[in-house]
């Protein structure tokens, strides 16, 4: 019986090790500061970006100056086009080509930009923007490939919470409708068809505040013995909520029709300091906590239950604080740009899937030799 139980686990990891090609991305979301505090320069922001080992970084400002401080870095980054933007996009290809000539053409390819997003969760801030979402990505689109740019793809990112379902359990997750057969489904089609990927911000910390039956450590990647959650639907068993909301995703677009689009977070994070006294668990220790368990998830390859490649970047909000009391404070490092965290962003090419492996082999090794 334990023969078997290891021989079976051998097996699986190494389907596991042969099924993906590379571990997820790791990156990091520079907002715009909050005024009247000055910005740190842009030189500073992608010094700061690229010390913390960061392979990625995502600016939603799309700022040209700090476009061209990331230039001749191994840093890829991910663009993107305020929601305001959209409607005039959608209308007009002349003006997706104005922008391309401000944001893109000047430091392409010296700065690895690797993806642009138009608008930023438009479904809750701009709602009556939606109907140009996909036509002002399609101009986007084709005025990148008017300039000869073909390696860029361009999609929009969502917030999980406006257009998943429900996430209990994550087989049973589907895409909030109408916006699910009038707008998700054409453009999961489009970014099927450009090669292009899947965008969502994705809180379990915001999920957890919603449902005081999750468990805290559920939440923070904690390896605790009642800290999980079965799909029963599937037979899955799930470790941690991160997990579970990714494949609520999945689950949707799988019934969609699509199951190999990639997936990218385009934010998650953890505040160390709530808008009000009442976010108890908004604390350092809780944040830290966070970082690492999502990073060690993250580097672990093992993706997620109904996705074995797993997510294929994940961008953490946010690189700095942003100034005011009332406001969370996302940042991972504080205001002076000093660090406020004892967590190794570094994408961890080395430890891999093979070292995974082994030490997985060594652990289910050991149960062998206890019983
Ligand atoms: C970027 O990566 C290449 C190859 O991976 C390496 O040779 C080069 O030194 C890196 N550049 C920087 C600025 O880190
Ligand atoms: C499209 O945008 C261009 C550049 O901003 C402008 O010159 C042109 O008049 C616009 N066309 C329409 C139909 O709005
Ligand atoms: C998408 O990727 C496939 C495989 O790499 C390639 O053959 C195809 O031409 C790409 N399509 C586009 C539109 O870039
Ligand atoms: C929170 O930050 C925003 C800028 O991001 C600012 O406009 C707002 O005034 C701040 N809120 C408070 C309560 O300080
Ligand atoms: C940076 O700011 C933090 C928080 O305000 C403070 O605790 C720390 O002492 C500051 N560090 C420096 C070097 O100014």
């Amino acid at each position: 019986m334990a023969s078997f139980f290891f021989t079976f686990s051998l097996v699986f990891h190494l389907s596991l090790f042969h099924g993906s090609s590379s571990l997820p991305t790791i990156g990091i979301t520079t907002a715009a500061n909050a005024p009247p505090q000055p910005p740190p320069p842009p030189e500073r922001i992608a010094s700061t970006v690229t010390s913390l080992n960061f392979q990625a970084v995502r600016l939603p400002g799309a700022d040209p100056s700090i476009i061209r401080a990331f230039a001749y870095t191994n840093t890829s980054l991910l663009l993107s086009i305020p929601n305001i933007l959209v409607p005039p996009l959608a209308a007009n290809r002349s003006l997706a080509l104005g922008w391309l000539y401000r944001h893109v053409l000047p430091f392409y390819p010296r700065s690895r930009i690797s993806l642009i997003s138009v608008g930023n969760d438009v479904f809750d801030s701009t709602p009556d923007f939606s109907p140009f979402l996909l036509p002002a990505i399609r101009n986007v689109y084709l005025a990148l490939r008017d300039l000869g740019i073909k390696k860029v793809p361009v999609s929009t990112t969502f917030s999980f919470y406006n257009i998943i379902t429900t996430s209990f359990p994550p087989s049973s997750a589907r895409f909030e409708e109408p916006a699910g057969s009038l707008i998700l489904k054409p453009l999961l089609q489009f970014l099927d068809d450009t090669n292009s990927s899947f965008l969502v911000n994705l809180y379990p910390y915001n999920m957890y505040r919603l449902y005081s039956e999750i468990p805290l450590g559920f939440a923070l990647f904690q390896d605790f013995p009642f800290n999980f959650r079965d799909d029963l639907v599937t037979g899955v068993r799930y470790k941690n909520l991160f997990d579970m909301m990714a494949d609520s995703v999945v689950s949707a677009m799988a019934v969609a029709g699509h199951v190999n689009t990639p997936i990218i977070v385009a934010e998650t994070g953890w505040p160390s300091s709530g808008a009000d006294s009442g976010e108890v668990e908004a604390t350092r220790d809780y944040a830290e906590i966070y970082l690492k368990g999502l990073v060690a998830h993250l580097r672990s390859g093992l993706g997620t239950p109904l996705r074995k490649e797993g997510i294929a970047e994940v961008y953490i909000y946010e690189l700095v604080d942003k100034e005011g009391k009332g406001n969370r404070s996302w940042g991972i490092l504080h205001q002076n740009l000093t660090k406020k965290y004892k967590v190794e962003f570094s994408g961890g090419f080395k430890i891999g899937r093979f070292g995974g492996l082994l030490m997985l082999v060594a652990v289910h090794f050991s149960i062998l030799l206890c019983i």
